[in-house]
């Protein structure tokens, strides 16, 4: 079973960044976007730009996009299963780390292929969980896993990560006349960031003691569902792990479609 390196040089995330810059944005929707963290990569990896719009269906993470990226972007509380824009109105249509999160993945992808101009891309980002990673990479995946139980619990869909084949069978009903996909150890937003060193170390106290944190903040929000007790067993075991083996984001598919 091969494991590839997590270390950035060796991620294949600079493959992704050097493909986008050499796209042209234009016109750019972004899928899911919850806190805008994707079009603020996009704005840096893109050749150029003209405009964004983000759509969410989370009011609060829509006000927090507003703060951070207001000046570049519009954000707009949408459906991306019923889109509010005519058929080819954008040049770019994005989507990061929300196919899971999707109740009808296939609904949005079509919504998001219809309002693409041709010659125009979908970009779709997405963690996978196949077992040929890191073991802090697959800690990582478990506390995500972990996540989507307690938000399950919570009323909202998510569910844990597709593998690499699911997504890949996802998208192939796409009908696109290129499809390119990237296979990364790493999340490309990586190359911009200015503490790349650190998460090249899965050892990381500081990274290791903030997810601890954000795990028991997680469990606390179900403290008085019956689920709770087993929940607790679960997250003792995970903060185990997560000391034991480190933190390291799972690996993602990077997939450019192109529209004919
Ligand atoms: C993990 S977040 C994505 C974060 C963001 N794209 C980023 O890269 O930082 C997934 C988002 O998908 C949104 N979402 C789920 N179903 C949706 C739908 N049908 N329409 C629009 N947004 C949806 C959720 O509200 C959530 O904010």
């Amino acid at each position: 079973m091969e494991v590839r390196s997590t270390t950035l040089a060796y991620s294949g995330a600079d493959k992704i960044v050097k493909k986008l810059k050499e796209i042209s944005g234009g016109k750019i929707l972004d899928i899911g976007t919850g806190g805008g963290g994707f079009v603020g990569f996009l704005k840096q990896a893109l050749k150029s730009f003209d405009s964004f719009i983000g759509i969410d269906l989370n009011e609060e993470k829509l006000k927090k996009a507003e703060k951070r990226f207001g000046t570049i972007a519009q954000f707009k509380k949408m459906n991306a299963e019923k889109l509010d824009f005519q058929d080819e109105t954008f040049d770019v249509v994005s989507m990061a780390s929300s196919l899971h999160h999707l109740e009808r993945p296939e609904e949005v992808l079509k919504e998001m292929f219809r309002v693409v101009k041709p010659q125009g891309y979908l970009i779709i980002q997405e963690m996978y969980s196949n077992l040929t990673q890191t073991e802090a990479q697959l800690t990582t995946l478990q506390d995500h896993h972990f996540g989507a139980k307690i938000d399950t619990l919570l009323g909202e869909y998510h569910r844990e990560t597709y593998t690499k084949e699911e997504i890949k069978g996802i998208v192939s009903i796409l009908n696109a006349e290129e499809l390119e996909i990237f296979d990364s150890t790493r999340y490309p937003k990586c190359l911009f960031c200015e503490e790349k060193e650190q998460c090249d170390n899965p050892m990381d106290k500081e990274l290791i003691q903030s997810q601890i944190k954000y795990l028991k903040s997680s469990l606390e929000k179900i403290s008085d569902y019956p689920e709770y007790e087993q929940l607790e067993k679960e997250a003792k075991k995970i903060e185990q792990d997560l000391r034991k083996n480190g933190i390291t984001d799972a690996s993602i598919l990077f997939i450019l479609a192109k529209k004919n």
